[in-house]
């Protein structure tokens, strides 16, 4: 990115003019002033209940249909009815889960990964109370991936399900979906797919992926606290619905999504992809709404990429330090999510030491249980140090992280 279009960018984002340094993107990003100006102008103009007769309800019932076009626009989902819409990703699994557990027969087998956040394996856990087996598909303990020979060995004609990430929260790590959906499919088992901490990153397309349903969260794609939950549309048809009995099994997305979905938050969200078609267009591309959000997320995903490789090579040269996840970002499959350990120190020192300095970095194992503990780092660290980039960080930020880590490290 051209300094002027890193400043383009930043003043987006209101809260960078503090001059803190926001490097825990993959806890929580910042949030775009034009979201909270959506956000406020729906409470502020049209806030009332929808569906009624009457202008004001009719004007706020097309504000939240909109945002639901805008975003099944921006995931590329066949169809707006796609988009269910909720309070949190794990929320949203919790909620899928439950419309599964009807369904779901006793020895129908799931696997889960022991790289993904709780999100995605404990409401499959739950579904192990209806008789379904849940298998763990378990990380390489040399190299930190999730090996599709493993995956090979754990498929089976009782596969109904597989949970995994689409990129660790932890590791970076991009993983191969559309690869792992065709082996799925070809036993006739299904795949979920939590997009969490890609989202933020990639242009997420849901079509592309070969998924059956992927999620993620607003709060780490510069919005509010408020997720989705894309399906194709006859897999959320043929589920039983979770709402009231006089909500149809056809209602599309309604059946699925209990109570009131939040309608300012909703509205605040459209304008997420109108930023991305905005940057995009101004960084030169034309073309439909989505290639120009693609264009954003690639000029985006190259300025990350050098701000990681930064702070990556300064890692590898720190003999006391060890790198969770690949060391270099290779062929953007790595996502700017850093995570690492200092030989005989807990994390939390390094980050308590860091935090005096203004900078926002995080260490604990940020719910991926499963992988923390099998790499034996919590019981010896505490979980790991994780600092997390987003596209609107600067190389100063990285260098003043350096600086700090320098000294955090001695
Ligand atoms: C990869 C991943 N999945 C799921 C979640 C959970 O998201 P939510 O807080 O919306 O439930 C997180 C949150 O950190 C995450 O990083």
């Amino acid at each position: 990115m051209t300094p002027s279009q890193l400043s383009q960018v930043r003043a987006e984002f209101p809260s960078l003019a503090s001059g803190f340094v926001f490097l825990d993107n993959a806890g929580g990003s910042q949030v775009l002033g034009r979201v909270a100006d959506r956000i406020r102008d729906y409470l502020t103009t049209t806030s009332v209940q929808l569906g009624a007769s009457y202008a004001v309800s009719q004007a706020a019932s097309e504000k939240v249909l909109a945002a639901r076009r805008a975003i099944a626009e921006m995931v590329n989902a066949v169809h707006d009815e796609e988009i269910v819409m909720g309070g949190s990703t794990t929320g949203l699994m919790f909620q899928f889960t439950s419309a599964l557990s009807y369904v779901i027969q006793p020895g129908d087998e799931i696997i889960v990964t022991e790289t993904d956040h709780e999100a995605n394996i404990g409401g499959w856990k739950r579904l192990e109370r209806f008789g379904a087996v849940v298998k763990m598909w378990k990380v390489n303990r040399e190299t930190l991936e999730l090996d599709l020979a493993e995956l090979d060995k754990l498929l089976s004609p009782r596969t109904k399900w597989v949970a995994m990430t689409w990129a660790s929260n932890v590791l970076g790590t991009v993983n191969p979906v559309a690869e792992v959906a065709k082996r799925v499919h070809a036993v006739g088992g299904r795949l979920a797919v939590d997009a969490v901490a890609y989202a933020p990153h990639r242009l997420v397309d849901v079509q592309a992926s070969g998924a059956d349903i992927v999620v993620f969260s607003f709060y780490k794609v510069f919005g509010p606290h408020y997720a989705l939950l894309w399906g194709r549309h006859e897999l959320l048809k043929s589920l039983p619905g979770i709402n009231h009995f006089f909500i149809g099994s056809d209602v599309l997305p309604y059946k699925l999504q209990p109570g009131n979905v939040n309608f300012e938050l909703s509205h605040g969200c459209a304008g997420i992809a109108d930023y991305l078609v905005d940057m995009g267009t101004s960084f030169g591309a034309s073309g439909s709404r989505r290639e120009r959000m693609q264009h954003a997320f690639d000029v985006f995903a190259r300025h990350e990429d050098v701000l990681a490789e930064r702070l990556l090579s300064w890692l590898a040269t720190k003999t006391n330090i060890r790198v969770i996840g690949r060391p270099e970002v290779r062929d953007g499959d790595r996502m700017p999510t850093i995570s690492f350990v200092v030989h005989g120190r807990r994390s939390e020192d390094i980050v308590r030491a860091v935090d005096p300095h203004g900078i926002g970095i995080r260490f604990g194992d940020f719910y991926a249980r499963h992988l923390c503990e099998a790499l034996g780092i919590n019981a010896a660290h505490g979980g790991v140090v994780r600092v997390s980039v987003a596209h609107y960080n600067s190389m100063q930020e990285i260098d003043r992280l350096i600086s700090a880590l320098e000294s955090a490290i001695q």
